[in-house]
């Protein structure tokens, strides 16, 4: 089949999250200037340079309370965030911290989770993931977007710090069968991702 992307693709539901997958879930982190914390999930995320180390992703759409959702207003106000890496078994804390929640309410709480300070950025991390990512905001770009509701920011952050649980690693390299990492596929499935296989490159 071939469906033009601005036209309707005759499917039971949008097929596109599905075919780009699976794709890893950045669990960001930020404070407001006011100094609330919050934690939201984002699977429009990846790694995309390592000299400096780069992530990406998009903060879409509107905040139910107007606006834009609170992970893109804190990382825009304070220049600050970090990406928590999610795990399998954080599976179900991660889907609590995605609830649509007023602006007051920090999902550290709700999810049941623990706030631990950083070194370099303000934003606290996820203690109970075994990998944070510290950022400092490098831009934030705004995309078209072909709803009058929804907003697309692209928010691009340079890696200043990384902390990782030594739990996950076997003779110094990060070994995927103890970091169990969770992805996102279309619809409302997952992935974890448990085996791996090497290929060298052909130079
Ligand atoms: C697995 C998962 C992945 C998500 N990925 C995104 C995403 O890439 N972009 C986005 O805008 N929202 C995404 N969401 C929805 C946000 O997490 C949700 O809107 C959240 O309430 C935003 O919180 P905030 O207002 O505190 O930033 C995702 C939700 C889940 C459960």
């Amino acid at each position: 089949m071939y469906y033009r992307a601005d036209q309707p693709h005759g499917l039971k539901h949008n097929p596109f999250k599905a075919l780009v997958a699976p794709r890893p879930i950045g669990w960001i982190s930020s404070l407001s200037s006011d100094g609330t914390m919050n934690l939201a999930p984002f699977s429009y995320f990846n790694a995309i340079t390592d000299s400096p180390p780069t992530v990406l992703f998009g903060c879409n759409g509107p905040h139910p309370e107007g606006g834009v959702k609170d992970t893109a207003a804190n990382v825009r106000d304070t220049g600050e965030f970090v990406v928590n890496m999610v795990t399998a078994d954080l599976k179900d804390q991660m889907n609590i911290s995605s609830a649509h929640v007023s602006r007051s309410v920090s999902e550290f709480e709700e999810a049941g989770l623990t706030p631990v300070g950083c070194e370099i950025v303000s934003a606290p991390r996820v203690k109970e993931s075994p990998v944070n990512l510290e950022c400092r905001l490098v831009q934030i770009i705004q995309l078209r977007s072909s709803s009058p509701k929804v907003v697309n920011n692209l928010v691009i952050g340079e890696v200043v710090g990384i902390h990782i649980d030594e739990r996950i690693l076997t003779d110094g390299m990060v070994d995927i069968a103890k970091y169990r990492p969770l992805a996102r596929l279309g619809y409302m499935d997952y992935t974890v991702v448990e085996e791996t296989f090497a290929m060298n490159r052909p130079d």
